[in-house]
C-alpha cells in the first residue's frame, strides 16, 4: 500500500512583496493549466471570506484595530482552517496555485521589529501546515514597485515597511525557492512560471511524493 502512486495536484506558491504582480500571474498560470486540461483553482491567503478573513480584511483596511501578536496568529488560522479543503482538493488531483501563503506570514510580522516577535515566534504557529511543492518568488525592488503606480491604501502598503518585509523575505529563503526578476514583461515572467510549474504539476502526478509539512 504505502509503495502504490497516488498521482496527486502540486501545491504551488507565489510569494514576494505588495506589487510584484502575483495575482496577475496566479491568475494567468491557473487559466493556462486549465487551458492544458490541467485541474487547477486560484487561491490566496488571507482567504478573506471566512469569519477569520473578514476580521483580518477589516485590519487591513484599518476598519479596527488588532493586537500584532493576535492579528499574526489570525493570519496563521486563516490558513489552518482552510487545510483540510486544501489536503483534499490536493489528493483529488487539482493543482493548486496560491497568491500568499506562511512566507509572507512570517515576513510582514517578523518586520514590525517588535519585542517578543521576531521570526522565530512568527514561524511557530504555522509549523505543521501543508508544505508547498515549489515556492515562487517574485522579486522585484521598492523603488521599481513605486514606479508602477505606488502602493494602494491598505496597511503595510508603505515604502519604508515594504523594504524591511523584503529584508525578512531575504532572511528566510530557501534554496529551494525560484527566484523570477519581477521586473521583467508580464508574458516573460509566466512563460517561466509555466515552464517550471509543468515540471511540478508532473512530478506530482507521478504520484511518488506525499505533501510535506512546514517548516520540516
Ligand atoms: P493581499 O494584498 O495579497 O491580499 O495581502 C494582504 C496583506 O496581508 C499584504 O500586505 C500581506 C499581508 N499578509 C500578512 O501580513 N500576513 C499573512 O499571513 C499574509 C498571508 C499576508
Ligand atoms: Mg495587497
Amino acid at each position: 500500500m504505502a509503495s502504490q502512486n497516488q498521482p496527486r495536484g502540486a501545491f504551488i506558491v507565489l510569494e514576494g512583496a505588495d506589487r510584484a504582480g502575483k495575482s496577475t500571474q496566479c491568475q494567468m498560470l491557473v487559466e493556462h493549466l486549465t487551458a492544458k486540461g490541467v485541474a487547477a483553482e486560484l487561491w490566496r491567503f488571507p482567504d478573506r471570506t471566512t469569519a477569520v478573513g473578514k476580521m483580518i480584511n477589516s485590519y487591513l483596511t484599518s476598519q479596527s484595530e488588532i493586537d500584532d501578536a493576535a492579528v499574526h496568529l489570525l493570519f496563521s488560522a486563516n490558513r489552518w482552517e482552510k487545510r483540510e479543503e486544501l489536503l483534499r482538493k490536493l489528493h483529488a488531483g487539482t493543482t493548486l496555485v496560491v497568491d500568499r501563503y506562511a512566507y509572507s506570514g512570517v515576513a510582514f510580522t517578523a518586520a514590525k521589529g517588535l519585542p517578543g516577535l521576531d521570526r522565530a515566534w512568527c514561524m511557530a504557529p504555522d509549523a505543521g501546515l501543508p508544505a508547498p511543492d515549489a515556492v515562487f518568488f517574485l522579486s522585484l525592488t521598492v523603488e521599481a514597485a513605486e514606479a508602477r503606480g505606488g502602493y494602494g491604501e491598505e496597511r503595510y502598503e508603505k515604502a519604508e515597511f515594504q523594504r524591511k518585509v523584503l529584508d525578512q523575505f531575504a532572511a528566510m529563503r530557501s534554496s529551494s525557492w525560484r527566484m523570477i526578476d519581477a521586473s521583467q514583461p508580464i508574458d516573460a515572467m509566466q512563460r517561466q512560471l509555466r515552464e517550471q510549474a509543468a515540471v511540478v504539476v508532473a512530478r506530482c502526478q507521478r504520484g511518488t511524493e506525499a505533501v510535506g509539512k512546514l517548516w520540516e
